[in-house]
């Protein structure tokens, strides 16, 4: 059902875009936009996404799942266990996650999900997930000194195509499961294995304040739960807040 229906494009602005248009017009569960560049790719909290031809992976995925919106953060993390797994698979490459859903190399960036939903008062219409992988990237502008891509870590040129049916495989079994059961919990250990965020002191990015915290782990419902400096547990919700390490990126 992942990638049964696909549509290409040599060049778009946005798979997300694309992606939002075809479900409007009636696009099945788990169609994908692939681009082979995107000249105005959009990454989270409003930023930009570079997207440069021949280089990466720039797909979305049309989900039509029957969820209710607030059973749907669990999505964007099981994408990023899914991505891991097929990276790892295809390349050989273990990745691992900055929650929610970065996906991190030697403490830089490799890959980013982007998720966006329509709701009505009907419920949840669709949800496109919209991934951005650099696979051959071999530099990277100044401006984005915390990006890595697959060919700057081990040196070889991968096929995306192999990656992307990989991820589909393993992301259709994943999301399956996780529409069949609406629990992240038999997700949680995997996803706390891989995720680089807990364990450390981090800083907490909130639109009021800023403040730092030690990341102790997953709730069953994927929200990072944090100790606060005052000793009170706290969890937080991703695109509420951002999380980075006291030192950088990670
Ligand atoms: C992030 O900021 O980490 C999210 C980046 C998401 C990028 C992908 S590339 C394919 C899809 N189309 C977009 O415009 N953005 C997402």
């Amino acid at each position: 059902m992942i990638g049964a229906k696909r549509r290409y494009y040599e060049e778009t602005d946005s798979t997300n875009s694309r992606a939002k248009e075809w479900a409007k017009q009636g696009a099945l569960d788990g169609s994908i936009v692939i681009a082979d560049k995107q000249c105005a790719g959009r990454g989270r909290n409003g930023k930009v996404w570079t997207s440069p031809s021949g280089v990466g992976i720039w797909m979305s995925i049309i989900l039509r799942p029957l969820l209710e919106a607030q059973e749907l953060a669990p999505l964007t993390l099981i994408t990023g266990l899914a991505m891991c797994e097929a990276i790892e698979e295809v390349t050989g490459v273990e990745t691992k996650i900055k929650w929610p859903n970065d996906l991190v190399v030697k403490d830089k960036k490799l890959c980013g999900i982007l998720c966006e939903m329509q709701a009505t008062q009907k419920g949840v219409q669709h949800v496109i997930v919209g991934i951005g992988v650099n696979v051959n990237t071999e530099a990277f502008d100044v401006s984005l000194p915390y990006a890595t891509s697959l060919y700057k870590v081990t040196g070889h040129q991968y096929n995306r195509e192999q990656i992307i049916d990989a991820f589909c495989n393993v992301f259709e079994k994943y999301y399956r499961h996780y529409h069949d059961t609406k629990s992240f919990g038999d997700f949680k250990e995997k996803y706390e294995d891989k995720c680089i965020t807990l364990n450390n002191k981090v800083k907490i990015i909130d639109n009021q304040q800023n403040y730092e915290a030690y990341a102790q782990h997953i709730s069953e419902e994927g929200h990072l739960v944090i100790l606060k400096e005052d000793g009170q547990t706290e969890e937080v919700y991703a695109g509420e807040v951002s999380v980075r390490g006291l030192y950088g990126y990670v």
